[in-house]
């Protein structure tokens, strides 16, 4: 049985679709914080060159190889691989491209249902409120407390006790984005994009000129938040750890090596442009991490708490700004409630749009390689996304290891695997010929070279560096919640290798018509 396949609507339909799968959490929390963390503005060097060496190239990549699968029917890593190179392993390989996604989407959807309950709370007036003291901590407090009680993290043993709350909020979450998922490409996935994405850029920009007209009692301004951001450090680029942020940055922020990319580039039409649209997404995206993201949290927290104390919630991580730093500064400003729904709601939008481009690649999965209708994949994804939220839920240590092994050292395997494949094992005049063919603008020459050589050299340097700088200390966490996590992700592997075996041998059994 074929089913024919689903495509996107518009072309601005799909490019607000792309933007939306690229533009999530990282630009708003991970881009700053990991910007004031590496360098400020130093930061920035390393992260535009690998920004054009690796980021474009491997992006254009995923398109071409997402058009290639969908002009025969197949949106995953698994059939594409499998056409590409003519080895049995191929397709066990691709499968990279589905688990990378869905591991990610196991806790993505957490994090991410912790924003709409935020914003939820913002509305209703039931986020802490804090008086003004001159310390930060002591002024941070109710709002670590308030996270930690809502995310159960205080619990003593390995079972983490979140609130009732944070799980209903989870379940409506997951709802929402299997409700999406459910009604399909086009009538799903583009239609929200097409109304979550204005909605994004009023926001942010709504809140980028409430942060640049606060100033505090000292006289800080939105000078001084941009100058912390921006000034380079330029002794940070000796770094070799500032580099390989930069990198993971830009892949996490493109949506790079995940399989995400190539899934939605599958829908497109057989001949339609790759170049320009991939572009284009891009581009979006840079302006909403840089100008926009480059210019909320972080500007907010320096005019407010100062650069000594931003720059040490900054080291702390993402969550400690976006979920204790801003509401606490809301919570002193006025109208303060509204700007803090505001917030949440931003970060919400921005989640789900992201998730669901992370869900897609499993759906795809099912329908192109089983045959299965929309409906039942999008219930049996359903049912293994409620089941194994509950390790990120509930394990303490499993969200943190899962995301290490595909959130960080995963995503770098499966782009060389995709550039080495593409160019080196399939035939690299005829990759050039593919990714070059039918489009809207021309992909300079330049880029041959870069893709050939350049991006995968550069993705060899950073696995190496990256297994010498944190592999040995991954590997000797023997905590009880790092090993749920890891054999999660084992069960994963061989449930995946079971199911593309039974799938082969369904398609070879099939008489040939
Ligand atoms: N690019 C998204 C972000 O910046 C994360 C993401 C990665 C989303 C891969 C989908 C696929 O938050
Ligand atoms: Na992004």
């Amino acid at each position: 049985m074929i089913v024919k396949r689903e495509h996107w609507g518009s072309r601005i339909g799909l490019i607000l679709a792309v933007a939306g799968n690229a533009i999530g959490l990282g630009n708003f929390l991970r881009f700053p914080v990991q910007a004031a963390d590496n360098g400020g503005g130093a930061f920035m060097i390393p992260y535009m060159i690998f920004l054009i060496l690796l980021g474009i190239p491997l992006l254009w990549i995923e398109w071409a190889l997402g058009r290639f699968g969908g002009a025969r029917g197949h949106g995953t890593a698994v059939a594409v691989f499998d056409y590409l190179w003519k080895n049995p392993v191929a397709k066990y390989i691709g499968f990279l491209g589905v688990l990378i996604p869905l591991a990610v989407v196991v806790y993505y959807t957490y994090i991410e249902s912790w924003t709409l309950l935020y914003s939820f709370f913002s509305l209703v007036g039931g986020l802490p409120s804090t008086p003004l003291t001159a310390d930060v901590k002591d002024y941070l407090e109710p709002f670590k407390h308030f996270l930690i009680e809502k995310t159960g993290e205080n619990s003593e043993g390995i079972i983490l006790t979140p609130a009732v709350e944070t799980y209903i909020f989870f379940l409506i979450t997951l709802i929402i984005n299997l409700y999406i998922l459910y009604r399909g490409v086009s009538a799903g996935i583009e239609k929200v994009a097409k109304i979550a994405m204005p909605l994004i850029f009023i926001m942010a920009i709504l809140l980028m000129i409430r942060v640049f007209t606060l100033t505090s009692p000292d006289g800080r301004n939105f000078l001084d938040g941009l100058g912390f951001l921006w000034n380079p450090d330029f002794s940070a680029l000796t770094n070799p750890k500032v580099w390989l942020a930069a990198a993971g940055q830009v892949f996490f922020t493109l949506s790079v090596g995940f399989g995400a990319i190539l899934t939605y580039a599958s829908y497109i039409k057989p001949k339609d442009d790759i170049a320009l649209n991939g572009l284009a997404g891009a581009s979006v995206n840079e302006f909403a991490e840089v100008i926009l993201g480059g210019s909320i949290a972080i500007v907010a927290s320096v005019i407010f708490f100062g650069i000594t104390a931003t720059a040490s919630i900054a080291s702390e991580g993402a969550f400690n700004l976006g979920f204790m730093a801003l509401p606490a500064i809301f919570a002193n400003i006025p109208y303060g409630q509204f700007f803090s729904f505001i917030w949440f709601l931003l970060l919400f939008f921005a989640g789900v749009t992201s998730s669901i481009a992370l869900s897609q690649p499993a759906i795809a999965f099912l329908e192109d390689e089983f045959g299965l209708s929309r409906e039942k994949s999008v219930g049996i994804l359903g049912v293994f996304l409620f089941v194994s939220s509950h390790i990120p839920i509930f394990i303490k240590g499993a969200l943190g290891e899962i995301d290490f092994w595909v959130g960080t050292l995963g995503l770098v395997i499966f782009a060389l695997f995709e550039a080495v494949i593409f160019f080196w094992i399939y035939d690299s005049k005829k990759a050039w010929e593919e990714l070059t063919r039918d489009n809207d603008i021309k992909i300079p020459g330049v880029f041959y070279y870069i893709m050939k050589y350049i991006a995968p050299g550069f993705l060899v340097i950073i696995l190496i560096s990256w297994s010498i700088e944190f592999l040995p200390s991954t590997l000797s966490k023997t905590d009880p919640g790092a090993w749920i996590a890891r054999i999660f992700l084992f069960v994963m592997i061989i449930l995946g290798f079971v199911l593309i075996k039974k799938a082969w041998e369904r398609k070879n059994g099939r008489a040939p018509s």
